[in-house]
């Protein structure tokens, strides 16, 4: 029987967050259920900092579907099975997991869910090896997480990287130059592949395909022998030359944690080289944080509400440890196992790693297949 449920987000903030925050607790009310939320994601939980969520009395989840970022916070690089922490003036990892699980024993939770993407659903998947009842919900814009086909926040960042392209085709075509759009998506090309389409780009370079810069130089010089003086790139920022790097700006931690890389530059590299390569004046807009901010698009105001109202309808009926996804198009839900993938040692590796079940382009994929149908150069 669930009477007290306690949420957390974690990982990148998405918009859509608080759109499933609210879900959870409309739901929550709906059955009679308390509903808390963790302060800043598994930091929160680690901390035992919550706050009681509401439409009523407190209101703080009401009025907030359209907002973005997050009612209760949520944190980046907080492994708790394998926390950054400082003893005698120097950085060590611990594993805190079982402080959190006594926290949520003596706060009488009878289930937390874990709004996060791949790293958050890990150590959701730890705890509930730990006899925690756990349901995840699949967030993150670069909707790489395994098996759902789409999480929330995603919608909304190929709707901001259109609306970039869109601007940029028209300053491109006015001064004949190469723009070039660096989006997020770093282990997996779907910002840059979906939004290539809907903002009519010419080419789009993903991580999945390392490109060829002189298939991409051949792209432009084609487009110009068609009188068409300007060219639409979009690239995203996990995307490498063949046989080449990823273009990493800073490396956080010694290494150490998870998403232990800050990945930037990668746009930059492809408009300093077409230009030197075509003469053509090229400029790079890299579109950053702007994809995680602010409201939501209806689309993802929608399926952040379906997988709230799952997550709350699933710990209703007492299943436990699983993941919300989509799957044929439908609302459904998979063992938290499955999703986890080869990162099946406990705290050992957090997400975003070799080692995890990351989803990626895969070739055979509708949005590749267009693309190529319509002539965009994917960069191969
Ligand atoms: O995982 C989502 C993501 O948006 C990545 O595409 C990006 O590399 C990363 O977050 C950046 O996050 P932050 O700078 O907040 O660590």
């Amino acid at each position: 029987m669930v009477r007290r449920v306690a949420i957390l987000a974690n990982g990148g903030d998405v918009s859509g967050f608080n759109a499933v925050i609210r879900a959870i607790v409309k739901s929550a009310e709906k059955y009679g259920v308390e509903c808390y939320g963790f302060v800043e994601g598994y930091k929160g939980l680690l901390n035992n900092d919550y706050i009681k969520l509401s439409t009523s009395g407190n209101n703080r989840a009401s009025g907030i579907l359209p907002k973005g970022g997050s009612i209760i916070g949520s944190s980046t690089n907080a492994n708790v099975f394998h926390y950054k922490t400082e003893e005698n003036g120097e950085v060590v990892y611990r594993d805190f997991s079982d402080i959190c699980v006594e926290n949520i024993r003596n706060d009488g939770f009878d289930c937390l869910f874990t709004l996060g993407g791949d790293g958050t659903q890990k150590s959701a998947r730890d705890f509930s090896l730990k006899g925690i009842n756990v349901i995840g919900v699949p967030k993150t814009i670069d909707n790489d997480v395994a098996c759902t086909e789409v999480t929330f926040g995603y919608n909304t960042a190929v709707s901001v990287a259109s609306d970039a392209l869109d601007r940029l085709h028209t300053t491109g075509e006015t001064h004949h130059r190469i723009m070039v759009l660096e989006v997020m998506g770093r282990y997996a090309g779907w910002i840059a592949l979906e939004s290539a389409i809907s903002g009519g780009a010419d080419i789009a370079l993903i991580p999945e395909i390392p490109y060829d810069i002189d298939k991409v130089v051949e792209k432009v010089n084609q487009r110009r022998s068609l009188g068409k003086n300007f060219s639409i790139v979009v690239v995203a920022e996990g995307a490498a030359p063949l046989g080449g790097q990823l273009s990493v700006v800073e490396t956080r931690d010694n290494g150490e944690g998870v998403d232990n890389t800050k990945l930037g530059g990668a746009g930059e590299k492809v408009a300093k080289i077409l230009q030197e390569r075509t003469g053509m004046e090229s400029r790079c807009t890299v579109l950053g944080y702007m994809q995680r901010g602010g409201t939501p698009t209806a689309y993802d105001r929608v399926l952040s509400t379906k997988y709230g109202a799952k997550a709350m309808e699933l710990a209703i009926e007492g299943k436990f440890n699983v993941l919300t996804v989509i799957k044929d198009g439908k609302l459904d839900s998979v063992s938290l196992e499955d999703v986890v993938g080869q990162n099946k040692e406990i705290g050992a590796v957090s997400g975003n790693t070799a080692e995890s079940n990351i989803r990626k382009v895969t070739m055979d994929h509708d949005l590749v297949k267009t693309a190529r149908s319509i002539g965009i150069c994917l960069g191969d």
